[in-house]
């Protein structure tokens, strides 16, 4: 499975790479606005230093909703790096554009999913990425990883090649549970990945070991 940060704090990005685990990178808007924020630099400023900092793919999201505008502002964003991944969020016009971006090579995560009929338009448009969104469902009552096991239930019917990038994640449940089930990707922000690591047990155990030897030692 692959871990991709879900931020575009670059500290916090330093820091989860420096531990070796990290695939990728999610931003957002609402991300990348709180980071041009804190840092005062400008987005593309922003983007290039993530891709610096890690080696594989980095989604960058549009925010036009129109097909032509949504491809000028896609191509604009991959020009930054090779390795921007073109965040589409799941409108009508966006399926087109998907299209158009596989043709050109630019690879593409269709953002914002919530139904297997979505994730299955984003699969035939030839997507690289599709995030349904868990934690937002989790929100409304509904169970958002059972999304994810149906979407992965029917990539494997028709083997299309789009990889599931479960999105929304807020705690290590999720990390485990689509794991679990199969998902390629869990994209996690920075608190969870601290947490994945953490368990009382292993601080008590190690505590008593140290002890232990600590008094065989006198
Ligand atoms: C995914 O790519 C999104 O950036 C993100 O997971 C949204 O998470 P949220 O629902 O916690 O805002």
């Amino acid at each position: 499975m692959k871990f991709f940060i879900d931020t575009a704090n670059l500290d916090e990005i330093r820091q989860a790479s420096s531990m070796g685990i990290l695939d990728g990178v999610t931003t957002n808007p609402s991300l990348l606005g709180r980071e041009i924020q804190r840092t005062g630099k400008d987005s593309r400023e922003i983007l290039k230093e993530i891709c610096q900092l890690v080696d594989g793919p980095v989604s960058a999201e549009i925010l036009s909703l129109k097909a032509d505008k949504m491809i000028t502002e896609a191509r604009d964003l991959a020009k930054i790096h090779d390795n921007i991944t073109i965040k589409v969020p799941m409108v009508k016009d966006g399926i087109l554009v998907v299209k158009t971006l596989r043709d050109e090579g630019i690879h593409t995560n269709v953002t914002l999913v919530f139904s297997v009929s979505q994730a299955l338009l984003a699969a035939k448009a030839g997507a690289t990425f599709v995030s349904p969104f868990i934690g937002r469902l989790d929100d409304i009552s509904h169970v958002g990883m059972d999304l994810v096991e149906e979407i992965l239930a029917v990539y494997e019917n028709y083997a299309f090649e789009t990889e599931v990038l479960v999105a929304s994640i807020r705690h290590p449940l999720h990390v485990a549970e689509a794991a679990l089930i199969g998902a390629d990707v869990a994209t996690i922000p920075f608190s969870v990945i601290e947490k994945l690591a953490h368990h009382p047990l292993t601080d008590v155990g190690i505590e008593k070991f140290q002890a232990d030897w600590d008094k065989a030692k006198k």
